[in-house]
Parts: C-alpha cells; structure tokens; sequence
C-alpha cells in the first residue's frame, strides 16, 4: 500500500501534510532500532567502542539483544516498504536527476528536474536500508547460532562475518548522509518527520511534482 493517497493540504493553515501519523511512527520506530543495533555492533566492532555496550547495560546485555533488535529493524524496514515502496520506485526523471545531482549539493533546485514525493536521493538510500537490512539479517543470523554451522561449513562463519560488516558499512555511510541531508542541509525536514507538516514553499521547492499533485494543480511542462 503506498501512503501518497493519504498526504493532503490543510485548508486552515495552508501548511501541507507530508507524513502521516503512522507513517512517523513508523520511521521513529526503525530509527531507533536501528540506531541500538548500530551502538552496539559498532560496540562488538572495536575495543575503542566498547565503551558503547558498558552504556547500553554491558556487553552480555548487548550481545543478546543486538540480534533481536536486527529482527525488529528489518521488520521496520519491511513495515517502510509496505507504505512506501511505489513511491521509491526509480524512475526516468530520477536518472536525469542523478545525472545533474552537483546543483542539488549546490543547494539550486530550481536547475533540477522536479521531483515526485521523494528524490533519487531519498530513493537509493531507502534501496540501501532496505536490502542492507535483509543482508546484515541473513549473515546476522550465522553469527548468532554460530553452533549451528556444521563443521564441514566452518568458512561460513569468517564470509559471514565479512558480509556483515560490509553490509553494515555500506548502511552507516547512507545513514550519515541521511542525517546530514535531513538535519543540516534541508531545512523544514526534522519538521516535517516529526510533526507530519510542511509548508508550501518548502514542497514547491523541494518536490514540485508532489505538490502539484496533492494541492490539484496541473503538471508543468519540462
Ligand atoms: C535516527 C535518526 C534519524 C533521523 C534524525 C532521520 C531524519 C529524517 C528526516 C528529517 C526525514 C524527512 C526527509 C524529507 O521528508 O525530506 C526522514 C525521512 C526518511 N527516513 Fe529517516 N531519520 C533517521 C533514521 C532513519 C533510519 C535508520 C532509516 C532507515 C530505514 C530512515 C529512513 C527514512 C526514509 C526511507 C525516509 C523517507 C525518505 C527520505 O527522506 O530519505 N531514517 N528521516
């Protein structure tokens, strides 16, 4: 089910509703786990770090709930892909966008192609949590019951434990950017992911295509 159905102006305050009740608790809730798995994987990463599990209740704490919490991440990352996966499909504009993606660091979005409810940006990076998260599960699940590997297969663990870190690698480096594109770089979308609204301008600006759409306006020629 996609939610861009659900997103609607405000007659009252001309402000307009970009993520819905769910839709936010649904991102805080993966946010969250996801930030406990990093914490305490960084933690079991480097003795430098483990400082983070003495934080987090200790290291037996923490190696017993970083799996579970995996579980619980990917099932948010799931319940995100329930919501929004036809929004996050790429699509011809994308590209072009991507091919042009200097002038959005640049900060001029004007010499950009409009975009849909979320950018190319925005779209690699939910790829990137998405299937980083069903990996870090899959080699995960072989360093929780390492018992379970039969002796014969012992060089699944160390390829396990390769993936994973790769995997996890690869999802800190989109996690940074995400913070730094969301807290610093766009301002109005902290707003936006906690209390649902934005204002006309910022959608205009920032997802043109998105705004016509939910405010009923016709398309612009490109
Ligand atoms: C915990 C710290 C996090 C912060 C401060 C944060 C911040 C934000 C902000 C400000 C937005 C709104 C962007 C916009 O509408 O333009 C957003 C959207 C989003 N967040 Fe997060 N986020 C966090 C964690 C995560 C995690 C761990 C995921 C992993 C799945 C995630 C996935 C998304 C997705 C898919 C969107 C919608 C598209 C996008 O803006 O990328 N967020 N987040």
């Amino acid at each position: 089910m996609s939610a861009a159905s659900d997103v609607r102006p405000s007659g009252a305050t001309g402000e307009i509703e970009r993520y819905t009740f769910r839709e936010r608790v649904m991102h805080w809730f993966t946010g969250i786990t996801y930030l406990y798995c990093l914490a305490t994987g960084l933690a079991f990463y480097s003795p430098h770090l483990y400082w983070l599990a003495s934080v987090l209740g200790g290291g037996a704490t923490s190696r017993f709930w970083h799996p579970i919490l995996g579980v619980v991440f990917l099932m948010g990352t799931l319940w995100m892909n329930n919501f929004w996966h036809r929004d996050m499909e790429m699509t011809e504009t994308d590209r072009r966008w991507l091919d042009r993606v200097e002038h959005y660091m640049a900060n001029r979005d004007d010499l950009l192609p409009s975009q849909e409810r979320f950018n190319a940006g925005q779209k690699l990076f939910y790829w990137l949590m998405l299937y980083g998260a069903l990996l870090l599960l899959l080699t995960g699940f072989f360093l929780w019951v390492p018992e379970y590997i039969p002796r014969q297969a012992a060089w699944v663990r160390p390829l396990a434990v390769l993936l994973h870190e790769i995997a996890a690698l690869a999802t800190i480096g989109g996690f940074i950017i995400h913070i730094y594109m969301g807290v610093f770089f766009v301002p109005g979308s902290m707003t936006a992911i906690t209390t649902g609204w934005v204002s006309r301008a910022w959608a205009r600006t920032h997802h043109r295509l998105w705004y016509l759409r939910v405010t009923g306006s016709p398309p612009p020629q490109e």
